[in-house]
């Protein structure tokens, strides 16, 4: 055993449970000697059947195990069919494979299998260190993400029966907590202005803001201000007298179809000038003219607005005005584009599936790492493609048809925490697979992990990268 160094921290193996398996009384020794060093609380067994007792008596947070139970043995097949029998009852629990250099293929093709990792005879004190408290900060880690998600997801069901969520999809807690403050502010007779890029569910937001408000049962219309010229959208708006201009009939605006009811104003930022002021003189007293009529009349509407330019730098431009601004953003909901909040991209992705459709676990991998440029509307568009397009019930990576030089650019920088524990989660522990997932080596997330603070400073495992 080489001497340990001294800047490991202890803390992430005290009073965490290992199980050694191993017929070498020897090396059961040292591992208790090392490990209850730092802490760690050590059981042994000397045979697959006295670890699988072990295993059914005590609460263990990670084991260690042989591949080869007598010393005749050199097979490994004692060593998979244990880690076989572990892996049945305990499906969530790490597994170190303690393997003789010369049988590395199997230990491998394990790791492969599900077994956490694995650490060649003779080992290395401070890799096999390295291993298990990456392997145990993951394990609690993985743990409080469960409780954090049990409790949001609690959260998210008491939301979903006190109120009408259109069947809007998250994970997120950046959205959860958007969706809460739109179900809040639904009641409140004001006026409501949702920001944030295109495709990002703001037409989401205010039908849920509209279906939970008194005036669920009112009209409710809904107007692209973008869409249509500037002549027209004050028509379309406040409506015309017959004659106001050539061709026009008389006709009721939106304002007036929609009195005693909201008004959803989509592309808020492309209003000119004068519809402007006609539009913060109606919030402000409720009054209005139909355009070529001096009639003034009169709507009581709530009106939800939605802009994905930034009306601040319109206010500074001087092409938006600041008392209308001031109006509209009484409640301000901003959705934050969907590469800010990464959880949401799978249940989204699964959410828009056609029926008897699933995703391959690259494809999965594919769609959370890509950058999403046009948020929801593009996941959107990617999966109803692919579903059309693939011959297959389970697509592919391939058939996602990503812009591959914006997924594979973003992925080296975008490695962030969510990112790297959304891999080793799908790996379930196993960093080999999680590195191969996310296109590094194991060198490599280690060091990721390490950098993101998933583990302590202990040293890097030894060869390769
Ligand atoms: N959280 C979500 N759950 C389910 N569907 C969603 C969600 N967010 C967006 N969508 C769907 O994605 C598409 C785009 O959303 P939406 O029209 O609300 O975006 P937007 O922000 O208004 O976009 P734009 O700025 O382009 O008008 C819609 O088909 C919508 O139903
Ligand atoms: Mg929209």
């Amino acid at each position: 055993m080489k001497p340990e160094p001294r800047s490991l921290p202890r803390s992430s193996l005290a009073g965490r449970s290992i199980l050694i398996i191993d017929d070498s009384e020897a090396v059961r020794t040292a591992f208790e000697v090392l490990l209850s060093l730092h802490g760690a609380q050590v059981v042994s067994a000397a045979s697959p059947a006295a670890g699988l007792a072990a295993l059914a008596r005590d609460s263990v947070d990670l084991v260690i195990q042989d591949m080869n139970f007598r010393r005749e043995a050199t097979s490994g097949t004692e060593g998979v069919a244990l880690f076989h029998d572990i892996r049945a009852s305990y499906p969530q629990l790490p597994i170190i494979l303690l393997t003789a250099w010369t049988h590395l293929e199997t230990a491998v093709e394990l790791v492969r299998a599900g077994a956490a990792d694995y650490v060649a005879k003779p080992w290395d004190d401070a890799r096999l260190l390295t291993s298990v408290r990456n392997l145990l900060d993951l394990r609690s880690a993985r743990a409080e993400a469960e409780e954090l998600r049990g409790g949001r997801r609690a959260k998210r069901a008491a939301l979903a029966t006190r109120f009408d969520l259109r069947g809007i999809v998250y994970e997120s807690e950046a959205m959860h907590i958007l969706v809460a403050m739109a179900t809040q502010v639904a009641h409140a007779d004001v006026p409501v202005l949702i920001t944030g890029p295109n495709g990002a569910g703001k037409e989401v937001l205010a039908d849920i803001v509209q279906v939970n408000s008194a005036r669920a049962d009112r009209p409710y219309f809904k107007v692209n201000l973008g869409a249509l010229p500037n002549e027209l959208i004050e028509a379309e708006l406040f409506g015309t007298e017959a004659g106001a201009f050539t061709g026009a009939r008389a006709r009721a605006g939106r304002f007036e179809a929609a009195d005693g009811g909201t008004l959803f104003l989509d592309e808020l930022g492309t209003l000119a000038g004068s519809g402007q002021a006609k539009l913060l003189r109606v919030l402000q007293t409720g009054e209005f003219e139909r355009l070529g009529s001096n009639v003034t009349r009169r709507a009581r509407v709530r009106v939800i607005a939605a802009t994905n330019t930034d009306l601040r730098q319109g206010i500074r431009a001087g092409t938006f005005r600041e008392d209308l601004f001031y109006r509209l953003n009484v409640i301000e909901l901003e959705v934050p584009p969907l590469a800010e909040r990464r959880e949401d991209i799978l249940p989204l992705a699964r959410h828009f599936l056609e029926d008897g459709f699933k995703l391959s676990a690259a494809a999965a991998e594919a769609l959370a790492r890509y950058p999403w440029p046009g948020n929801v509307r593009e996941l959107q568009n990617t999966i109803r493609r692919a579903c059309l397009l693939s011959a297959e019930r389970t697509i592919e990576a391939a058939a996602l048809n990503l812009p591959v030089s914006a997924a594979a650019t973003s992925a080296q920088p975008e490695l962030d925490r969510v990112t790297v524990e959304q891999a080793l989660e799908r790996a379930r522990g196993v960093i080999a697979h999680a590195a191969r997932d996310l296109g590094l080596s194991r060198q490599a997330l280690y060091r990721r992990m390490q950098k993101l603070g998933l583990k302590s400073d202990a040293p890097r495992p030894p060869s390769g990268a």
